[in-house]
């Protein structure tokens, strides 16, 4: 096995504060590389491709070992349930998986749940031993309520400026979210030796942020 190692990075909103997290823990990542269409990039002088996953799909390319390892938020890794390792809190992205409705809400004999992550909402009603049904959702969660698709949605709140101007309010937190670094299971014992070495890095790197 090459050493090379294969990193899937998520595309969009976590992109780059992984790769600015990547370069202080001094891995210079080009800031072309923030820019492009190009979806693997060889970055030969870190021993290292990329791989610019959506990042919902991160988890998967891990598993099949398409990518030795990736980083991918809390709420793609609970969702998605896959066999990984989970290396270490990048302590990034931080933000919390919340259950969200209209001020004025009251349960009704019918429950109906919006969500892009229906398998966390399931299980959180689940062990809360109320039946819902969970509606799934690829987007713009917080219509649901507005408009009378579900009367309650689960979905991630960051700033709360969407719940805020969309008049709906934070009722439950689930848990907290921060970016994950995963490695597939055979990769984390062929490539042990670059991959503890890019975990020391980022602890270090974390670490002088804290
Ligand atoms: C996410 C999430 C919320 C919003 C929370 O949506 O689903 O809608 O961000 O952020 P805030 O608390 O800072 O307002 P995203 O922007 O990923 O788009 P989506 O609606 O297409 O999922």
């Amino acid at each position: 096995m090459s050493e090379t190692l294969k990193v899937a990075m998520p595309k969009g909103r976590i992109y780059k504060k992984a790769a600015n997290l990547f370069r202080a823990a001094g891995l210079p990542i080009p800031t072309e590389v923030d820019e492009t269409r190009k979806l693997v990039i060889a970055l030969p002088e870190l021993d290292m491709e990329f791989i610019l996953a959506k990042p919902v799909d991160v988890p998967t390319y891990v598993e099949y070992g398409a990518a030795d390892i990736g980083i991918v938020g809390k709420d793609v890794l609970m969702e998605e349930n896959r066999d990984v390792y989970e290396l270490l809190d990048l302590g990034i992205a931080k933000c919390r998986m919340s259950v969200i409705g209209l001020p004025n809400w009251q349960p009704g004999i019918q429950q109906r749940v919006a969500t892009k992550y229906p398998n966390v909402a399931s299980q959180y009603f689940r062990e809360q031993g109320q039946q819902v049904e969970v509606i799934k959702l690829n987007g713009s969660i917080e219509l649901a309520p507005l408009i009378g698709l579900a009367d309650r949605i689960v979905d991630m709140v960051e700033t709360g400026q969407t719940l805020k101007e969309n008049g709906l309010v934070e009722m439950n937190q689930i848990f907290e979210i921060t970016s994950r670094l995963i490695a597939n299971r055979v990769s984390y014992r062929m490539k042990n030796g670059p991959i503890q070495s890019l975990c020391d890095r980022l602890q270090k790197a974390i670490a002088a942020e804290v």
